[in-house]
């Protein structure tokens, strides 16, 4: 028999597509003899990150000729791609992998992928290995390019295939993707994270940074715009250090100005920023700019300096108060999110009241709230101190209180505006309305139908529900 291995180019992104040929091969084969097309269907766990990770594989899955389907009971070839930010996340897929034991079990043909950051802790993959034997592939974060060749070889070898990195410095680009909505798109500007939060496990499961190309970020937008995307998301765990370690160092906020100029774009939205690097450069940017979203995620975690001393954030609560009231006062119409964990180890009474205080002073449009949750590996996980759950509980409770009631106020403050809306979706509830989201973020309903998706339309605030408007269709 001939070795295929030997017979595959050794670059990429040529190798990978050898093996999506090869694998289409085995799959047509399959089809015939189950006289339909082969499904897939795949569950993402976490954030923007592993969605488009998730786009990425699915396709890879086309061109190898599988179907995606929202039927998870009855696909072909099942992969979960998972988080491991937080413990709850971690147990999920353990819950999900039961069910597929017993859906293997009634076609034997069925394959199972587990991928994304909870592969790439070893423990994890070690009681893959053991106890869920019937997982076809296991793979990491770092070489989801790989999948044809990792599909290739069950289909060849008929037996567990793991391939997890511990790094790279790899980037691979050009393979297909699949995009969930045809006129949004996000777009990876960078990987990994060098920042080390002494409470997150993201820079261990995703790696160091690396920033792409500033010319192949521009290319790849400039081809979704010409496939009709108008709203692009610049994604990576910290955008505001993008480009420091490139061979020719470019900032944020001038890769930002680039990507304004291109004709068509119409929004442009990015995700996370730590407030540690968000520079005046990108504020005079993003205040100038006709393009760029008015929303800033600018995660907290934390009112307490001494807390966030313990985090490793570097910056302290009065450096963050400052930064937010200068970002309220350049841009006045911005809408600023935030995260915050409640319960990290030695969090007083005081230091929380220092969280709740820094709440009342930005007045959040929304904030993600999470318990503190142990990640072994993490220097936070070694502190003494940990906060009794009933404690975390009472302050998680009044935090998110707290929260809410600024958050109705604020969403709110557009009532009586004329405002453009970038429309997304028949809405799922009233099929004679649609649903579509502000430049702010905020979400819109109002009458119309599904020839509005994707399209930018003038709507007026009639009516603020607190968390989301119900709007007229003024053009
Ligand atoms: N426990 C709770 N929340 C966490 N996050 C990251 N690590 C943890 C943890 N160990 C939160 C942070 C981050 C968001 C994506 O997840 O708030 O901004
Ligand atoms: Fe985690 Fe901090 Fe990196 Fe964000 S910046 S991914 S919280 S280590």
């Amino acid at each position: 028999m001939v070795d295929t291995n030997t017979l595959a180019p050794e670059m990429e992104p040529n190798r990978q597509l050898y093996f999506m040929a090869k694998s289409r091969e085995y799959v047509k084969r399959k089809s015939e003899e189950l006289g339909r097309n082969l499904t897939v269907h795949i569950t993402t766990f976490g954030c923007q990150m592993n969605a488009k990770d998730s786009e990425k594989l699915l396709g890879i899955l086309e061109k190898i000729g599988y179907e995606e389907t929202d039927d998870e009971k009855a696909a072909d070839f099942l992969i979960m791609n998972t988080c491991t930010v937080r413990e709850n996340a971690n147990q999920k897929v353990y819950g999900h992998l039961g069910m597929y034991q017993s859906r293997k079990k009634k076609a034997l043909h069925r394959m199972i992928a587990i991928c994304g950051c909870m592969m790439q802790e070893p423990d994890e993959v070690a009681k893959i290995r053991s106890s869920y034997r019937f997982v076809d592939i296991v793979f990491g974060t770092h070489n989801i390019f790989k999948l044809a060749e990792l599909l290739y070889q069950t289909f060849t070898k008929k037996e567990q295939v793991i391939d997890v990195w511990e790094g790279t410095d790899q980037i691979v680009e050009d393979l297909p993707a699949v995009r969930k909505y045809s006129f949004k798109c996000g777009v990876n500007i960078m990987y990994g994270c060098n920042n080390f939060c002494s409470y997150c496990i993201v820079p261990y499961v995703r790696g160091r940074e690396r920033s792409r190309q500033p010319e192949d970020i521009i290319k790849e937008i400039k081809q979704l715009v010409a496939d009709g995307v108008v709203e692009v998301m610049l994604l990576g765990q910290n955008v505001n250090s993008y480009g420091k370690t490139l061979d020719n160092p470019i900032t944020f906020a001038q890769l930002l100005q680039q990507v304004e100029q291109i004709e068509g774009l119409r929004w442009i939205r990015f995700m996370t920023s730590h407030p540690k690097d968000l520079s005046d450069e990108l504020i005079e940017v993003m205040k100038n700019s006709k393009k760029i979203c008015r929303h800033l995620h600018l995660p907290l975690q934390s009112g307490s300096s001494r807390i966030l001393k313990l985090m490793n954030r570097k910056y302290d609560k009065e450096q963050y108060l400052e930064l937010a009231a200068k970002l309220r006062r350049e841009i006045p119409d911005l809408s600023l999110t935030t995260d915050i964990i409640v319960g990290f180890p030695g969090e007083t009474e005081e230091d929380f009241e220092d969280t709740m205080d820094v709440v009342r002073k930005v007045q959040y449009d929304s904030a993600f709230t999470f318990i503190y949750s142990k990640r072994t590996g993490t220097p936070a996980a070694a502190m003494d101190d940990q906060i009794p759950e009933e404690v975390v509980k009472d302050r998680f409770d009044r935090l998110l209180k707290l929260v809410q009631s600024i958050a109705t106020t604020q969403c709110s403050r557009d009532t009586g505006k004329t405002l453009e809306v970038l429309v997304e979706e028949v809405n799922e509830k009233d099929p004679s309305m649609v649903s579509g989201r502000l430049s702010n973020n905020t979400v819109v309903h109002f009458k119309g139908d599904s020839s509005l998706i994707g399209t930018i339309c003038k709507v007026k605030m009639i009516e603020s529900k607190g968390f989301y408007y119900l709007g007229e269709l003024v053009e």
